[in-house]
Formats: structure tokens, C-alpha cells, sequence
């Protein structure tokens, strides 16, 4: 078996969390490489809903192994939360099974408050819509190289002397230019010190521990978080995440070699979906919208904020199979789309008076497409039941092909609803 990388396509919230989840069963270590609890990744077992923002989703498996890479922002307070509910419901959180790399940057209050700061500051059309979790903030301070990093957590005085000297500059622009009361740095470094305590034993070599794993044969599953169109530079820039999200980032972000990374699953809901503020083409405002909203509960599993939701836009997913390269798609939601007379696939986009197959790169050049669409007809079956390809209705199957033969990638696997076994393998 060849180690795993799953990626969002679109903008986020495909449904990676319950196809890692699945794929976990074949794989031993699973592991988050970037973006930090501003994701939500959405799991459903029987009766019981679980929502990890920060642990891998592969935690619900007993005796696998998750790892947290060094390009992951992680809140110490939201980390333990984490655990602390994990933990509540009879699942394994020790250290035994699961490693924090001493690399990876650590999201202090400040980031929170300054993230807060800034979207409050903008004008509505320049808001981000961002989780307010303090994700660009902690990626901006890694950059500077002034971050403060897991590893730290072991030595108080350096953290405290990088607090001290951070807030020196960051209470300027709290005062001065958000009109906020300066943060205290030692109120900060006490609270930090005490989630240090309980965070310091999940400390770890992450690249080495898949360097072992993969000299004795074992499989690596990279969880991606986010999708492609968030991608801080392959995105919809500025309405981005502050992370790359595409599957070449797994690498880098856990500290392992490009050749480990053997074979790429993108994720791809069978329609569109975007929370916070953006380009989005194929957006729906009647009631096919309110039916793709209605029907797959389309609220965000983070902000709880009601997710705009569309057409299925092969432009973008042309661009998330240039920069991913996947070897299989797994389509998800497709149930959603049931009792829909018909289909739009959005193919291409008019621009600037010319027919264009992938996304303009110009800044919010997305902004001022016009999408092209293909029209196919829908099925009025409820699938959510269906486990093979035979007993797919005929225009569920052909909305399936239609895609493949747009974007040159099969789909692989097939999800018709949220619980595990609403899913079928094909090939
Ligand atoms: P992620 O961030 O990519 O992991 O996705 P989220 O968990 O944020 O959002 C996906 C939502 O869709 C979750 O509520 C899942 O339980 C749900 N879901 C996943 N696959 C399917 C599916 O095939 N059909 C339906 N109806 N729901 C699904
Ligand atoms: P998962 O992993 C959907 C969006 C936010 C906002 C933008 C920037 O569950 O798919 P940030 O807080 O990252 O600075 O916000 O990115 N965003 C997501 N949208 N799913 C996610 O994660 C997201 N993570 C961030 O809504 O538009
Ligand atoms: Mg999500």
C-alpha cells in the first residue's frame, strides 16, 4: 500500500473528513500538515456526530497514530479542548498516539485578538470573513520569523522574552491603531505556561516517525484541510486562508520528502460551496441554492455560518487537478442533488469577451467571470442507499462520467451521505 494525500478541491468543507476517516482503516499514521482549528471536519458514526478542528480525524480509529506536522498553526487552548472531549467519549488521546511536532507554530491570544482586529477594521467589501481563530496573524508571525514554536513550550524564558517582544510592537497597533487596551504580556505567558504543561509530553519527532514508519512498510495518510481555492497562493487571493492547501504542501508541511507523497485523492463536493466572503461564479441565489443548502445541511462545522452554495464548477476543479494531481476524486454529497429536474456542470467562464478553461490570475479576477454552462438532466431517487455503481440512477451515473471525461481523473470513490457506510469504492 502507498501513503495517502487528501485534499480539498473547492472551498473547503467537501467532506475530507469523512473520506480520511475511511481511508483510514488502511493506513497506520495519519497526519495534519497545515491550516490549524479553523478547520472543521465533520465525522458521523451511528448516532454520534464528531467535529475535529485540530486532531486528525484518523483519532476515531483505535490504535492508529496521529501526528500534528510543523505546518499547522495550533491554539494550546483549543488543542486541549480537543483532547478533553475526544477523551470524554472513550477515545485514546495519549501521547502514545499522538505527536505534536516541535516545529510547528503555536497560535497565541494575540493572534485572536488581532485577527478579530483587522476583519472589524475593514470595510464590509474588504472583510475576509475569516474563522477569527487568529490563523493569519500566527502564519504572519512564523514568516517574520518571530513566532513561537511548540517546541518552545519546554523553555518558559524563551517563550516569555518572544512574548514580551511581540506584544512590544502588537500593542502599538492595538492602541494606537484599533483603539484597544494594550495586551499584558505576562498575563499571556501565565496562561501559555499553563497549557505548556500538559502539552509538552505530546512534543515529537514528526519527520522522523515517518521516516521510520515508512522504512517498515507502513502507510502515511496526509489530511488535508481547506481546499484548493483557499490556497494562499493558488486561491482566490485575497480571500484566502493563510496556508498553501494543495496536496504538494503534505510534504513540506510534515517534514517528509516529495516521493513519500504516492497518491493523491482530492475530494470534490458534487456541487459548490464557499463560506465567508469571495468570488464565487456558479453561486445560486434561488431555490436551487436553498435546496443544496436545505438538503446537505450546508452550515459551517467551525463558525456554524450558513455556507452559499452552487453549481458545480469544473473550471475550478481543472485548476485543483493541475496544481494536486490526483490519481482519483471522491465525489461526496452527490445524494444533495436528488430531486433536482436538472444539472449545470459550469465548463468554462467568459472573460474579458473570450472563452477561458481555468481561472483568470488576475487578483479577484473571478470576480468578473461569466460561467458557461452545460446542461444534464437530473434524478428524483432518493440515494442515499445505493452502495454500487449498477444501482446508481442512470443520470447519477452520467453526471459522474461527465466529470471524468471533463477533467481526465476517475472518480474513485463515491459518497451518497454522511454516515460511513454511505459510500462505494469503484476500481
Ligand atoms: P470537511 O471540512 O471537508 O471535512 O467537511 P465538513 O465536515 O466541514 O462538511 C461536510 C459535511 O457534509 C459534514 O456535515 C458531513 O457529515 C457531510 N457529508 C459528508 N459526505 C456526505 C455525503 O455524501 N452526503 C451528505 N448528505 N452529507 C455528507
Ligand atoms: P475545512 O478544513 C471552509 C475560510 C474562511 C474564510 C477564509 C479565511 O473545514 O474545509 P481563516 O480563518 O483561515 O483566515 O479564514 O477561509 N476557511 C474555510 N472555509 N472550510 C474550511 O476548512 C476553512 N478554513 C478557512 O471561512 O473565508
Ligand atoms: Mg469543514
Amino acid at each position: 500500500m502507498s501513503n495517502i494525500v487528501v485534499t480539498g478541491a473547492q472551498w473547503g468543507d467537501e467532506g475530507k473528513g469523512k473520506i480520511v476517516d475511511l481511508l483510514t482503516e488502511q493506513a497506520d499514521i495519519i497526519v495534519r500538515f497545515q491550516g490549524g482549528n479553523n478547520a472543521g471536519h465533520t465525522i458521523i458514526i451511528g448516532e454520534s456526530k464528531i467535529i475535529v478542528h485540530l486532531i486528525p480525524s484518523g483519532i476515531l480509529h483505535p490504535g492508529k497514530k496521529c501526528l500534528i506536522g510543523n505546518g499547522v498553526v495550533l491554539d494550546p487552548e483549543i488543542f486541549l479542548q480537543e483532547i478533553d472531549t475526544l477523551s470524554g467519549q472513550g477515545i485514546d488521546v495519549s501521547p502514545e498516539r499522538l505527536m505534536v511536532s516541535r516545529k510547528t507554530h503555536v497560535i497565541m491570544p494575540y493572534h485572536k485578538l488581532m485577527d478579530a482586529a483587522r476583519e472589524s477594521a475593514k470595510s464590509n467589501d474588504k472583510k475576509i470573513g475569516t474563522t477569527g481563530r487568529g490563523i493569519g496573524p500566527c502564519y504572519e508571525d512564523k514568516m517574520a520569523r518571530v513566532g513561537v514554536r511548540a517546541g518552545d513550550l519546554e523553555d518558559l524564558e524563551l517563550i516569555r522574552d518572544k512574548i514580551h517582544r511581540g506584544l512590544e510592537e502588537k500593542n502599538v497597533l492595538f492602541e494606537r491603531l484599533y483603539m484597544m487596551p494594550a495586551v499584558d504580556p505576562e498575563e499571556v505567558f501565565e496562561s501559555v505556561s499553563l497549557a505548556a504543561k500538559r502539552l509538552v509530553p505530546y512534543l515529537g519527532d514528526v519527520p522522523g516517525t515517518i521516516q521510520e514508519a515508512g522504512s517498515k512498510g507502513k502507510v502515511v495518510l496526509f489530511e488535508g484541510a481547506q481546499g484548493a481555492q483557499l490556497d494562499i497562493d493558488h486561491g482566490t487571493y485575497p480571500f484566502v486562508t493563510s496556508s498553501n492547501t494543495v496536496a504538494g504542501e503534505a510534504s513540506l508541511g510534515c517534514g517528509c520528502a516529495p516521493n513519500e507523497l504516492d497518491t493523491v485523492i482530492s475530494v470534490v463536493k458534487a456541487y459548490t460551496t464557499r463560506v465567508g466572503r469571495g468570488p464565487f461564479p456558479t453561486e445560486l441565489f434561488d431555490d436551487v441554492g436553498e435546496h443544496m443548502q436545505v438538503r446537505g445541511a450546508e452550515f459551517g462545522a467551525t463558525t456554524g455560518r450558513q455556507r452559499r452554495c452552487g453549481w458545480l464548477d469544473i473550471v475550478i476543479l481543472r485548476e485543483a487537478v493541475r496544481l494536486c494531481g490526483p490519481t482519483g476524486i471522491a465525489l461526496t454529497k452527490l445524494d444533495v442533488l436528488g430531486g433536482l429536474s436538472e444539472l449545470k456542470l459550469c465548463v468554462g467562464y467568459k472573460y474579458r469577451g473570450q472563452k477561458i478553461d481555468y481561472p483568470p490570475q488576475e487578483e479577484n479576477g473571478l470576480a468578473h467571470v461569466e460561467p458557461l454552462y452545460d446542461t444534464l438532466p437530473g434524478w428524483q431517487e432518493d440515494i442515499g442507499g445505493v452502495t454500487s455503481w449498477e444501482a446508481l440512477p442512470k443520470a447519477a451515473q452520467n453526471y459522474i462520467t461527465s466529470i471524468e471525461g471533463l477533467l481526465g481523473v476517475p472518480v474513485t470513490i463515491v459518497s451518497v451521505g454522511p454516515e460511513r457506510n454511505q459510500t462505494f469504492f469503484r476500481g
